[in-house]
């Protein structure tokens, strides 16, 4: 019989079952269903709606609930459907009718906006844990590599020469507004939603305050419709989950390309690359590849989300049983991607030499050159031009710019002097570039200590 069988003249069609049963993976919430229910009942006594040795019997109940889960998943069954029915099926069978005054002054849909919004509070906290870890190996990188030059690319034409440091340190900031825009959603996570009921609330003198300090709120939520309803705390949670995805694509990108032998910028240490089957002779860098691959899949769950919700009338409508396994997906992925970037970042090596040499053998001291004749008066647009017909030159003679000779300097401009050869030295070049947030290495050093900063206060 099914809890809420009374009105029901059959059983459920076992295809209903196994279609609308969620348990398969809502029992990855037990926990956390648990604990919202040892508030309700606490709540339940200390209100007078139940006596206080019916709250012992059931909270005794409910621990063993949780510890009969824990050792054995196949007591979890279809037919209760959900963890919550499954949990109070459970407790019943344990303790016996006085179990089923748990659900007074409840309903499953106040219940499991609860339980995602617990669940979601650990997930957000851990999270922004491994991307301060992520964070702190990339700035270690970016330490031992402070005279590190490596080219800059626009267009992925090699454009200006940067320091490998600064190169890291935009991913250290990239990272630092994915933590802090999951610090953000926190604040409209951690709302207790319990006490909504079905969509109305309840006519027992429930307190809801009770329940929000139990269980470490910040307060509680408004409206009971919006509480049921709405399930926007998971949309900004993918959404901003699919930034952290995005971001570590992007650098996945370039280590893939980074570490192949067209680019050897860098290697992979062993430990985080595959082999071939068939060609004796590959070392494949498998873990950004499935890392960007992955960030389809998180996308996909924020479109799937949004495309659930989009168009349901207020309540709680069943198509959002759908909010959870796309969730669950995504901080799993999550999980997995930064647990493994983070050794992955810390133990690769960094092929210094070749990285300077394509700075060296390059054009991308050509606008140095250009800047150094607006100092000595033309105007840029004329100095932009001067400078092409020498790198035109120098491509069709085979040469690069700091090839050329004082006097094959001077044919395209009389202006330029001795002290032309230090000024487009590759370490200059970057060292020239002193702005706030540019890529000198007094520029670098002023970053580390505001990334510092930041890591200090998350
Ligand atoms: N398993 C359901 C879900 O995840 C719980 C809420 C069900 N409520 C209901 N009235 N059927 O959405």
């Amino acid at each position: 019989m099914k809890l809420w069988g009374g009105r029901f003249t059959k059983p459920t069609n076992e295809l209903v079952d196994d279609y609308t049963a969620s348990i398969s993976f809502d029992q990855k919430l037990a926990t956390y269903d648990i604990l919202g229910s040892l508030a309700h009942v606490n709540m339940l006594a200390s209100a007078g709606i139940i006596e206080a040795d019916e709250r012992d019997t059931i909270v005794d109940g409910l621990k063993k609930v949780e510890a009969l889960i824990k050792t054995n998943k196949d007591v979890l069954t279809k037919e209760n459907e959900d963890i919550h029915m499954n949990v109070e099926k459970l407790l019943i069978d344990e303790i016996g009718p006085v179990g089923g005054k748990l659900h007074t002054g409840r309903s499953r849909n106040d219940q499991i906006a609860l339980d995602m919004r617990l669940y979601l509070r650990d997930q957000v906290v851990s999270l922004v844990e491994l991307l301060t870890t992520l964070q702190t190996a990339l700035l270690n990188q970016a330490k031992a590599h402070t005279d590190t030059i490596l080219p800059g690319y626009t267009h992925l034409q090699r454009a200006q020469p940067v320091l490998f440091a600064h190169h890291l340190l935009s991913y250290v900031f990239m990272f630092q507004r994915d933590a802090e825009r999951l610090m953000d959603s926190f604040k409209r996570i951690n709302k207790s939603p319990l006490g909504a009921g079905a969509l109305a609330s309840t006519s027992f003198p429930i307190d809801r305050h009770f329940v929000k300090d139990e269980l470490n709120f910040y307060g509680i939520t408004e409206n009971s419709l919006d509480s049921v309803s709405d399930r926007d705390f998971v949309v900004e949670f993918l959404s901003d989950a699919s930034l952290v995805m995005m971001h570590l694509s992007r650098f996945s990108e370039e280590l893939v390309q980074w570490s192949s032998q067209e680019f050897n910028f860098i290697e992979l240490d062993d430990a985080f690359c595959t082999g071939s089957s068939m060609m004796p002779q590959k070392k494949n860098p498998d873990v950004p590849e499935l890392v960007r691959g992955k960030t389809g899949r998180v996308y996909g769950h924020l479109m799937g989300i949004l495309t659930t919700l989009k168009g349901l009338p207020l309540a709680y409508n069943k198509d959002m049983q759908e909010d959870k396994e796309g969730m669950f997906d995504t901080v799993e992925t999550l999980i997995g991607a930064l647990s493994l970037f983070s050794p992955m970042v810390e133990t690769m090596t960094v092929n210094k030499e070749v990285m300077y040499d394509a700075v060296a053998k390059d054009y991308s001291n050509a606008t140095d050159l250009a800047d150094y004749l607006v100092t000595k008066g033309l105007p840029f647009r004329e100095a932009h031009a001067v400078v092409g017909e020498a790198v035109l030159s120098c491509i069709d003679n085979h040469k690069y710019l700091l090839d050329l000779t004082l006097a094959e300097f001077k044919q395209f401009s009389e202006v330029i002097e001795e002290d032309i050869f230090e000024v487009l030295d590759p370490m200059a070049v970057v060292n020239a570039r002193k702005a706030h947030g540019g890529t000198a290495k007094e520029s670098v050093e002023w970053q580390f200590g505001e990334a510092e900063n930041y890591l200090s206060d998350t």
